[in-house]
């Protein structure tokens, strides 16, 4: 507690220090040198958000400096000094965690390059948009949390023995999307989230966490996962087990992937909450309006869908 509270503190006096400039302003220009600092690629949600990206780079007149922190907040630190070095124009930057970017973002204010967080944000008691990087492009997770604990609540009459896959701890979206979940969760008495574990965003920790946890909670009926990943990971580990997904154990998740709209489709997994992974376009759009001299909203809200059994068929086709 005490270690937390200094980390805080010294983060909010790293800030301090840097806060009283003004974001760095973007000047009009043909082309861009941009920076794109990607978490890591391990999977199909990362790799589409790669895609957008540099297929955006040809479209937007962009020479595209990109890099991948391999799933270390550590080595994307240093990515982003490395582009900061390079003099490249922006950075869009999805922080893999909430705080150890911070610094690293407050470097780049400090050497006049703006910063627009994408997918993934920081901690704003520490940083804030409009002042310390210019917007945060993307989804409201909790909302995504509150939709999927909804549809389960409808689904089941109020009624489920939950266990929850959590993202990468430290993540914004792990600790929004479990905020909306838990919060609707915790208003109805006959459900309960017996166990709440990380998974990292990734399919066989998903795997192998689901397989730990069902040993241990062998009730659960219900397993909600911070993203599809992971829950095709759980429903490999619950077939495993000689357990009926969608059956025995019903599944609801975030993202939106193709292998989940096929588990859906399959009545393996019930409902996934659309997260955009499409920044691209997004990105140019905002970019070009920055340098335009607009004032920019401090979050530029990405809207999602939801997908089941009534729709998963005809959106497949698009699904990554
Ligand atoms: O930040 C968005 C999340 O990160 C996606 O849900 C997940 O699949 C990705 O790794």
């Amino acid at each position: 507690m005490i270690f937390k509270m200094t980390v805080v503190s010294a983060l909010i006096a790293v800030v301090s220090s840097v806060a009283l400039a003004d974001l760095p302003t973007l000047e009009k220009k043909d082309r861009y040198k941009v920076g794109f600092a990607q978490t890591e690629s391990n999977n199909p949600w990362r790799i589409a958000e790669t895609k957008s990206f540099k297929e955006t780079a040809k479209t937007c007149n962009w020479d595209l400096v990109y890099t991948d922190a391999a799933g270390s907040a550590a080595k994307q630190v240093s990515d982003v000094d490395s582009m900061i070095a390079q003099g490249v124009d922006v950075i869009f930057l999805p922080p893999r965690e909430e705080r150890p970017l911070l610094p690293a973002v407050l470097r780049a204010k400090a050497q006049g390059i703006p910063v627009f967080l994408v997918d993934r944000s920081v901690d704003e008691k520490v940083a804030k948009p409009g002042r310390d990087y210019v917007t945060f492009l993307g989804s409201n997770f909790i909302e995504q949390g509150q939709i999927a604990a909804k549809w389960l609540i409808e689904k089941t009459g109020g009624k489920g023995m939950i266990l929850e896959l959590e993202g990468t701890t430290g993540s914004s979206p792990a600790n929004d999307r479990r905020k909306g979940f838990d919060d609707e969760i915790a208003k109805h008495p006959e459900m309960k989230i017996l166990a709440s574990q990380s998974g990292d965003f990734a399919r066989d920790k998903g795997r192998k966490v689901t397989e730990t946890l069902l040993q241990t909670y062998p009730n659960a009926n219900v397993i909600y996962a911070h993203n599809d990943e992971m829950a095709i990971g759980a429903i490999q580990a619950l077939e495993a087990a000689g357990k009926q997904p969608g059956k025995d154990v019903l599944i609801v998740s975030v993202d939106g992937t193709r292998d989940a709209l096929q588990a859906i489709i399959d009545g393996k997994m019930g409902v996934t909450v659309e997260s955009s992974p499409f920044f691209g376009p997004l990105a140019c759009s905002t970019m070009k309006r920055y340098a335009n001299g607009e004032k920019i909203e401090h979050w530029v809200r990405v809207k999602d869908r939801v997908f089941t059994i009534d729709n998963a068929a005809k959106y497949i086709d698009e699904a990554y």
